[in-house]
């Protein structure tokens, strides 16, 4: 556990993704870009996370609610004025901060803990988190001095045509002492291209003053890559989802065709489970072992136990127990619990019911507000009558009972245990445990119609 505090920067309007939605609350691999951020930071070990809000600043409060303290930015005057804002929560603070962006969704734990770790071990006042950049373009440029250490870091539209040139970047990620930052902070000034108060510019000063400032490279540039635009954002959201179905690979799961499986990162996938192409797994979702997913699966925070078969199935905030075998074209709505080994085959639909173990929903069901007992068999075309316009109401059948065909259970109705249904039935009365019931119009067959229609 690493000693550190972390002010994450994330009040821009993000004017470049032309959308109402804050920024940092855009989602890559299933969750908002500042949450891989707050937990790349939890991960490393941060005792206290100080997100600075502006634009939009009551919905991303929201969104993370009681994870992170927040200070807001009421205008956004530039990333050194956004750092100044958390200083009255940092007074006290004698240790490290690290200052993060809420739009670096790759970051991880580790770059974190190795930027802290070099800043320690240089025992530098602020060490520059910095990376090689295929195309440099928009990032702060590092400019060192001949004898190789960082003189200060120069904006894009503040540089030389020389400055330009360099492809070492400032990733906008950087460790301090905390007294120090907040000293330097009040010195910064805005006479620059942009006319904002630059975080980057507290480098430069702590030099001056002859303070020690250092530099981490990372090693991938990749972890570092800042996120200003929907093409950069579906670039970061392939690199996450790379990322994890790697993790998954290594953990011992099958995946058929890496690029077209969709994986969200806090999804979790258990051992020798293997999954078919075109198949998503969402949120929360958690898998057991031994499954066969897909193909054309999606589960959105779902939970599958171990054994379970499901092609063409569409699943969410729904529990499947073990050995359930679904599909093809299945969709299994929320507040639904499957229970072990039961068997659904194509077209049905299941929402808000208990399905027994071992019952059989084999074709063209539909089952609603339902209680299933376990060993039931549903016939082909059965449905759950449960909305009369205006109320839903529920219904439940009984262990081991028997529908036959093209049955509507108009609810509110109960079908005892080992009860039978003949086919065709309407039923709307309750049906005793053991007995049949037959809910139809008797068939009159009329002896040489078809001669005397002649
Ligand atoms: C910044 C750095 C640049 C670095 C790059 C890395 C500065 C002046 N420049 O540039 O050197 O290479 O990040 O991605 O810091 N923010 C606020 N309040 C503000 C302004 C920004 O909270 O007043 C937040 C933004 O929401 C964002 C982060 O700070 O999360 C960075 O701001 P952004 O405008 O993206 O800075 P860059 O131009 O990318
Ligand atoms: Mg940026």
């Amino acid at each position: 556990m690493l000693d550190l505090v972390t002010v994450i920067l994330a009040a821009g309007k993000g004017t470049r993704m032309k959308s109402k939605l804050p920024k940092v609350l855009h989602k890559a691999a299933g969750k908002p870009m500042l949450q891989h951020v707050l937990d790349a930071a939890k991960n490393a070990g941060a005792r206290r996370n100080i997100v600075v809000v502006g634009f939009g600043g009551d919905q991303v409060r929201e969104a993370m609610g009681e994870q992170a303290e927040f200070v807001v930015q009421t205008e956004q005057l530039g990333t050194g004025h956004a750092v100044r804002q958390a200083e009255p929560l940092l007074k006290d603070e004698k240790g490290t901060v690290v200052v993060l962006c809420g739009d670096t969704p790759l970051v991880t734990s580790e770059l974190i803990a190795a930027l802290y770790e070099g800043h320690k071990a240089a025992g530098a006042k602020a060490t520059v988190l910095t990376a090689i950049m295929p195309d440099a373009t928009g990032y702060g440029r590092i400019i060192r001095t001949p004898e190789g250490e960082v003189a200060r870091i120069v904006e894009q539209k503040d540089a030389s045509e020389e400055e330009l040139k360099v492809r070492e970047v400032n990733s906008g990620i950087y460790c301090f002492e905390c007294q120090e930052l907040f000293a330097a902070l009040a010195k910064v000034g805005c006479e620059n291209a942009q006319a904002e108060y630059y975080l980057p510019d507290v480098l430069g000063i702590l030099r001056e003053q002859g303070e020690k400032i250092w530099a981490v490279a990372a090693e991938d540039y990749e972890a570092t890559l800042g996120i200003n635009s929907r093409v950069q954002l579906a670039g970061a959201e392939k690199i996450l989802r790379r990322r994890k179905n790697i993790e998954l690979m290594d953990k011992g799961v099958t995946l058929m065709d890496p690029d077209s499986t969709f994986v969200d990162a806090d999804v979790e996938v258990g051992a020798d489970t293997v999954i078919y192409p075109f198949t998503w797994l969402e949120g929360s979702t958690v898998v057991g072992e031994n499954c066969q997913l897909g193909p054309n699966s999606r589960f959105s925070d779902a939970k599958i136990g171990d054994g379970v078969c499901a092609q063409f199935t569409y699943g969410h905030e729904c529990t499947i127990d073990s050995g359930v075998i679904m599909g093809p074209y299945v969709h299994i709505r929320p507040n639904s619990h499957i229970f072990n080994d039961v068997k659904i085959g194509n077209f049905v639909e299941v929402k808000n019911s208990n399905v027994g173990q071992g019952t059989k929903l084999p074709h063209l069901q539909y089952i609603g507000d339902s209680d299933i007992g376990t060993g039931v068999n549903l016939g082909c075309g059965t449905v759950t009558v449960n909305y009369d316009g205006k109320l839903k109401h529920r219904t439940s059948i009984g262990s081991n009972a028997f529908v036959g065909c093209n049955t509507s259970l108009v609810a509110p109705v109960s079908v005892g245990e080992g009860a039978y249904i003949g086919a065709g039935s309407v039923i709307t009365k309750d049906v005793p445990a053991g007995s049949l019931a037959i809910g139809r119009a008797h068939q009159k067959n009329i002896d040489g119609w078809v001669d005397k229609r002649k």
